[in-house]
């Protein structure tokens, strides 16, 4: 390997191996060099370092809804840096950070009211599963130790997350390091009673009886929480049957088992609401968050409980730790300060009534697609929408890999997993954006082989 320590140049340094990319086939990444580099941003579109420019149609990763180089946050990061750029976060708080919480706790169903801080969706989603374990445990019940998710989910790379979450890839190398007592429900999803749904499928309510099943199996005395993503994001766009959260939800309620939503996508405008629970009308005991409420830019995540939570956390000795967790950067002051900006930005430019305006233009844009032979199945709901390609016979992922890569040639910045295209576009978006993105995607299917 050539000394490259003192002598950078960016291709090179990556062809040769020193950064190994997160969830990346980097040996691939290594050989198409600069293609692979996004060197600037701006509105709704990236630009490569070799000088394409893209349609960001992920919003980074479910992140970015304001699109990029906003002058507003780039104007709060620089203040908030000259005024408080650190504080610790246990035992001290800082001004940001407290109003934050009384911020995001308004706009969370009532009831929600508490706020712990983290800094990514899958510090989130482990705060929240220590959260359920340590509450039972509180109240008497220790014996509720089980962690119940879902096929397909994905709740971040966390050993809780990982552990919860259900997708094949992201288990099967630390299969012998779970977390004991998971189990996990069926998914939702079933594509011969839904493909080609328009918003939430009428069929799969039922799907959450599934829960007695483990709870037959289990015993709700050991049960301590269900945590799913309202609507499953990563593994493309799985939307809730009709009345299958609220089912769900009583199942929860009738065994004394707390129902987390994992809402780092869905959380703040992307469903057309503040959250996923308000737009899908079922309030769980707590929501995660992560992802937009920083536009991405810092890195910021966290938990709502309920007061009931909090409270049953608040008892023994007022001087002692109540919750013996935390994160050197919880709560810290430039994200909070950035959050607030972002905050200010939706409600002022009315971004989440946005979404709902675009949401229309965004299903039927997609479901123009229909006709394309390679095209399996689409689904949309809030400003989120997904392609199923067709897998090529003994190739799977192939595909997906491959309309990816001739994006990166044509204008768009796709977020491929298997043969599945997410779309999670900027709520910034004109109509028009959307239908350019839909219309060269249009091309590029119908040009695979
Ligand atoms: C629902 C959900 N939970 C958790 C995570 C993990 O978030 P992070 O990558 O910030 O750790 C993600 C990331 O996409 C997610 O979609």
């Amino acid at each position: 390997m050539a000394d490259l320590k003192n002598e950078f140049d960016c291709a090179t340094t990556l062809k040769e191996g020193r950064f190994w990319m997160p969830f990346t086939a980097n040996r691939r990444v290594r050989e198409q060099g600069m293609a692979r580099v996004l060197e600037t941003a701006k509105g709704p579109y990236y630009t490569t370092a070799d000088g394409t420019k893209l349609f960001d149609t992920l919003s980074g990763l479910w992140c970015t809804p304001l699109g990029h180089a906003q002058p507003r946050i780039t104007e709060a990061l620089r203040k908030q840096a000259d005024t408080l750029d650190f504080a610790p976060s246990f035992q001290l708080a800082n001004p940001e950070a407290v109003r934050l919480a009384e911020r995001i706790a308004n706009m969370a169903p009532a009831g929600l009211e508490h706020v712990f801080f983290a800094n990514s969706g899958s510090e989130a989603v482990d705060t929240a599963l220590k959260i359920a374990i340590g509450f039972h445990r509180l109240r008497g019940e220790g014996a509720r130790f089980r962690l119940i998710g879902r096929e397909r989910g994905y709740h971040g790379v966390g050993f809780g997350g990982m552990s919860v979450g259900g997708i094949v890839p992201n288990r099967k190398m630390f299969a012998t390091v779970m977390v004991p007592g998971v189990d996990h429900i069926r998914h939702p999803y079933n594509h011969a009673k839904v493909a080609f749904t328009k918003g939430q499928p009428a069929w799969g309510a039922e799907l959450a009886e599934d829960l007695e099943r483990l709870v037959a199996l289990h015993d709700a005395s050991t049960i301590a929480a269900v945590i799913v993503e309202p609507v499953q994001g990563s593994t493309g766009v799985l939307v809730p049957p009709i009345g299958y959260l609220q089912r769900l939800r009583e199942i929860c309620t009738k065994h004394g088992i707390l129902l987390i939503f994992d809402e780092v996508i869905t959380g703040f405008g992307r469903m057309g609401e503040n959250f996923a629970a308000q737009r899908f009308g079922v309030k769980p005991d707590m929501i995660t968050f992560a992802k937009a409420v920083t536009n991405g830019i810092v890195p910021m995540g966290g938990v709502i409980v309920t007061d009931e939570i909090y409270n049953t956390f608040m008892n023994g000795s007022e001087s002692a730790i109540e919750f013996a967790h935390g994160y050197t950067y919880s709560g810290h002051p430039l994200a909070a300060a950035v959050a607030h900006t972002v905050l200010d930005i939706m409600e002022e430019e009315n971004l989440i009534a946005r979404v709902r305006s675009l949401e229309p233009v965004l299903e039927e844009a997609i479901h123009s697609l229909r006709d394309l032979p390679l095209v399996h199945d689409l689904r949309n709901i809030g400003l989120t929408a997904a392609i199923d390609l067709k897998p090529k016979d003994g190739a799977p992922g192939a595909r997906g890999l491959e309309v990816f890569e001739k994006g990166l040639k044509s204008g768009v910045l796709l977020r491929c997993t298997g043969e599945t295209i997410s779309f999670g576009p900027p709520f910034i978006s004109t109509p028009e954006q959307l239908r350019d993105m839909v219309a060269t995607v249009r091309k590029l299917i119908a040009e695979l082989d």
